[in-house]
């Protein structure tokens, strides 16, 4: 069975202190989560021990990291490695955001190698894949999200990952892809999968606003939220979200 998996991704956002404070307000709002939903946190690095701290005693929270580097160790300055990680005791890692592969010089190739290190640490990765306003425009997404598929999960483990469906033209920037859209986009995504239970997730402008919506379509299995998951408020609607009952 596929899980759900509501994912918030903090960005280069939140001091330790910051970090502490969300979580003081975030989690009292968790009392009457669905057991059924897991809920994540990718913090930045240097807060990944204060989010830990904070979490501790909830089980529906995990922390997640937002890199990994794909060797064990060596002369890479400013990595990190996927057993550095796994020590602290994180258990996911988002890999080939579109942030990192457009600012930060990430390749399919890399991406590649990411995913593969931290699985080969016990870590589960979250593969981001998506296409840009400009590729969406020439007709050519779905052939992009294919290759980005084909070539990023080579020698992948795909009983133990997460894929997020994020259009680039639709992160932070308010323009939320639709819902149906976002629905036939991740039903291509899981045909081209060898796994059925790989949760798939959307990601781009999700708020509180649109969330139930989102969630209401059949293939799509959680969110990724940059901006909305950086107030307690705005992330407990998001994770409490409700489905509608048709009449
Ligand atoms: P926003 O929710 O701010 O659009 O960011 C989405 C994202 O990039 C999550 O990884």
């Amino acid at each position: 069975m596929r899980q759900i998996v509501l994912a918030g991704n903090w960005k280069m956002h939140k001091t330790q202190a910051e970090t502490r404070e969300f979580f003081a307000g975030f989690l009292p709002q968790l009392a009457s989560l669905d057991p059924a939903r897991q809920v994540i946190l990718c913090v930045p690095f240097t807060d990944l021990a204060a989010a830990l701290e904070a979490t501790a005693n909830t089980a529906a929270v995990s922390i997640g990291a937002q890199n990994v580097h794909w060797e064990e160790q060596g002369a890479f300055t400013g990595e990190i490695s996927a057993a550095m990680l796994k020590e602290l005791g994180i258990a996911y890692a988002i890999v080939g955001h579109s942030e990192r592969r457009e600012y930060f010089g990430d390749t399919d190739q890399t991406v590649n190698q990411r995913l593969r290190a931290a699985q080969s640490s016990g870590l589960t990765p979250i593969l981001c894949v998506g296409e840009s306003k400009a590729t969406r425009d020439a007709g050519e997404t779905e052939a992009w999200i294919f290759r980005q598929l084909q070539q990023d999960l080579v020698g992948v483990d795909q009983s133990n990952l997460i894929v997020a469906y994020e259009p680039i033209w639709a992160i932070g920037t308010g323009a939320t892809c639709e819902a149906a859209e976002a629905n036939r986009i991740i039903g291509l995504i899981r045909g081209k999968l060898n796994h059925p239970d790989v949760p798939i997730q959307y990601g781009g402008s999700v708020k509180p606003g649109n969330i139930d919506e989102i969630m209401a379509q059949p293939e799509i299995d959680g969110v990724l939220v940059g901006g909305a998951s950086l107030t307690p408020d705005g992330f407990a609607r998001i994770v409490n979200y409700q489905i509608p009952v048709e009449a």
